[in-house]
């Protein structure tokens, strides 16, 4: 029996960056926020090896997509010698920031986990997963998260009180970032590259009220720096959204996603067609409520 998992993707409520590591890596904190967005992914088992499709063809589907290094990762440690056949459907934009692929490996260690009885412990997905990329560890929870180190070091946080049943707003502009030129060209912003520790923390304390406006003046993103400075565009849509209800507009991640939290669902929903006829209409727009 094929087994199907909904893979969610994230927004970045704050991304602080802390310095440049000796590894190349930024140490950072950062407070996650999953938003119910999925791709949809189907595991089966079959005799031998790894077999990858997906709905979006620019997506390559050989051993260089994360979801493929995934599963043979999983089968490698495991020892086993069987197969796995997985098709993913997508629905959340690539390059965006918003976590998607990250979350497409993860999900597929814990369906492919499933598919085989639960064959791994739970200390050895998140080895998996933080050797696959800094923001796969988060994808094997579920609910917010901060996380510290480069990003792999998650602790769960229980949902926030500010946001419950607040709308968002995500936007992609129909161009992606780079997430390695992101962080490179932080060096030419030494105030963003060189964060104080803490202010994630406070965000929380502050998310734990019920203050929206308050959390929401708190929200940060280092990245934003060398991102709107390439791509003043995204500025143009923050200020667009501020003006038009939304409590705060910011980048997710390294970008290129802009969301927007508004009071509730009905507000976000209400700007989209105004927004559209501003920035053009094939711009990808989604509204959710948390
Ligand atoms: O860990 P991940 O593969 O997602 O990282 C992609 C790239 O983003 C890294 O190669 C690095 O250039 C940059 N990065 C970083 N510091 C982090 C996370 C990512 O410099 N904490």
């Amino acid at each position: 029996m094929p087994l199907t998992y909904l893979s969610p993707c994230k927004v970045n409520l704050i991304l602080n960056i802390l310095g440049k590591r000796q590894d190349g890596f930024h140490e950072l904190e950062t407070v996650m926020l999953p938003i119910p967005l999925h791709d949809t992914i189907t595991f089966e088992r079959i005799g031998k090896g790894v077999t990858l499709t997906c709905s979006d063809p620019r997506l390559p589907t050989d051993a260089s997509n994360l979801v493929h290094r995934a599963a043979s990762a999983f089968l490698t440690n495991a020892k086993l010698f069987d197969g796995v056949k997985i098709h993913l459907e997508k629905r959340i934009p690539m390059a965006a920031g918003l976590g998607g692929g990250s979350g497409n490996a993860a999900i597929t260690l814990l369906g492919i986990n499933e598919l085989f009885g639960g064959r791994l412990p739970e200390n050895r997905l998140y080895d998996i997963a933080a050797a696959l990329g800094s923001d796969v560890p988060f994808f094997l929870q579920k609910g917010p998260a901060l996380a510290v180190g480069r990003g792999e070091k998650v602790q769960p946080l229980p949902p926030f009180p500010a946001l419950q049943g607040r709308g968002i707003l995500l936007i992609h502009p129909g161009f992606g970032v780079s997430t390695p030129w992101a962080y490179q060209n932080l060096a030419r912003f030494p105030q963003d590259l060189n964060g104080q520790a803490g202010r994630a923390q406070e965000l929380i304390n502050a998310l734990n009220g019920t203050d929206t406006k308050t959390a929401v003046a708190q929200l940060y993103n280092s990245l934003e720096a060398p991102v709107l400075d390439k791509h003043p565009i995204l500025k143009l849509y923050q200020e667009f959204l501020e003006a038009r209800g939304a409590l705060r507009a910011m980048m997710s991640g390294s970008g290129s996603t802009t969301f927007a939290i508004f009071e509730n669902k009905t507000a976000a929903e209400s700007v989209i067609e105004e927004f559209k006829g501003q920035f053009g209409d094939t711009i990808w727009v989604a509204a959710l409520e948390l």
